[in-house]
Parts: C-alpha cells; sequence; structure tokens
C-alpha cells in the first residue's frame, strides 16, 4: 500500500512523521525535566503549602503540553508503525522468527511509552497535587527514556538485518573487520 504512495510524497510524509515523533517525545522529556529540576529548584525557599500551589499551577501548564505530546506520538507512531510494519515482517521472514528482529523491541517501547502516558496523565489530572510529585516524575523520566532507549534499539536492529538482507556479506557486528 505505501508503495502505491507518490515517491515525492512518502519522502515528505517520512521525515515529517518522524520529526513530528521526536518533537512530541522532546516535549514530553523536556517538561518532565523543568517539572523535576526546574521548579523544584525555584521553590526551595517557599513553604510547603505555597511549594504545592506553585506545583499545583505549573502542572496546569504541564498538562497542555503533556496531551499534546501525548496525542503527537500516539498518531505519528501509529502511522511510523503502519510504514515500518512490512518491512518488519520481511525481516522476519530473513531472520527466521520475529524474536530476531525489531519486533520483540518495539513492542517494549511502545508498551513502556504507554506505562509513561499513563504516569503523566495520572500526574497532570489529579485534582489534588500527588503527596510526591518529584517520586512521580523521576519514574516518569526512567520510563520515558527506557521506551526511547528501546525505540533505538528496535531502529538499529531493523537496519543492521536489513543491510544484511540486502548484502550478506555485511559483518553481523558493524565495527566487527572494520
Ligand atoms: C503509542 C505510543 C508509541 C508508538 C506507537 C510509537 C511508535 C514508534 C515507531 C513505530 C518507531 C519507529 C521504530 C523503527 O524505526 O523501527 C518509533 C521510534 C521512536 N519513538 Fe516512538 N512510539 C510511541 C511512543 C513513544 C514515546 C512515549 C516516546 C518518547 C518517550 C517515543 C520516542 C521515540 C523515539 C526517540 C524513536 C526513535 C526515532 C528514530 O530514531 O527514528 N515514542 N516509535
Amino acid at each position: 500500500m505505501l508503495a502505491e504512495l507518490p515517491h515525492w510524497l512518502i519522502n515528505t510524509l517520512s521525515p515529517v512523521n518522524r520529526w513530528v515523533h521526536m518533537v512530541g517525545s522532546t516535549l514530553l522529556v523536556g517538561g518532565v525535566l523543568f517539572f523535576e529540576f526546574v521548579v523544584p529548584l525555584a521553590t526551595t525557599d517557599l513553604r510547603n503549602e505555597q511549594r504545592m500551589a506553585v506545583f499545583g499551577r505549573a502542572r496546569w501548564v504541564f498538562r497542555s503540553v503533556a496531551v499534546l505530546s501525548v496525542v503527537l506520538l500516539i498518531v505519528s507512531g501509529a502511522i511510523s508503525g503502519w510504514q515500518v510494519w512490512s518491512m518488519y515482517n520481511g525481516l522476519d521472514a530473513f531472520t527466521g522468527g520475529w524474536r530476531y528482529g525489531p519486533k520483540p523491541w518495539l513492542a517494549g517501547h511502545v508498551a513502556v511509552g504507554v506505562i509513561g502516558f499513563i504516569i503523566v496523565l495520572r500526574v497532570t489530572n489529579t485534582v489534588r497535587v500527588a503527596p510526591r510529585p518529584v517520586g512521580w516524575l523521576r519514574a516518569l523520566l526512567v520510563v520515558l527514556l527506557v521506551s526511547m532507549f528501546l525505540a533505538s534499539v528496535a531502529r538499529h536492529v531493523r537496519l543492521r538485518v536489513d543491510a544484511l538482507r540486502v548484502s550478506p556479506q555485511s559483518p553481523v557486528i558493524p565495527w566487527e573487520g572494520e
């Protein structure tokens, strides 16, 4: 189906969609970093109730950014998944099973990303500020970074196995034999 689209359209939509995915992850991770490091630092001299009030207000701003990022990530991620899926299937046929291709890494990426969405919506959507917002944000940051790492591995495995498929002489480990 993708092959039926004109080349100029694929070559325009693909990088734009990847860029949107990057923008979504940058906004989300950047927002969490701001919330975790800047807001607590800027409010250290305040009393606990005042700190919570500032957290509450900052959380409202972060909430819009987070919702926008989650929507961008889901839409662009679904388009990316649709784009790479036939290639993933081709790689499975080459490696002899989905376990050896990029699918488990992509599944991990999406699963951990969804856990991140749940945490971000929990942190930003409750009526009251969570008792330990910084603890949740720290967990969220780790979850998002793990999700991004799994995406990097999925992409690497996809490109490496594809290179091997095109040229079987290509070394299994890229730096081997260089
Ligand atoms: C429903 C959720 C998501 C879906 C369906 C999704 C889907 C995808 C897909 C299909 C890819 C391409 C993998 C490949 O190149 O083989 C990808 C890459 C990526 N995703 Fe996601 N993703 C989601 C959530 C997230 C989240 C929450 C983050 C950020 C924390 C994120 C950050 C990235 C990054 C950094 C890449 C690597 C892009 C690259 O190097 O080309 N994604 N994602």
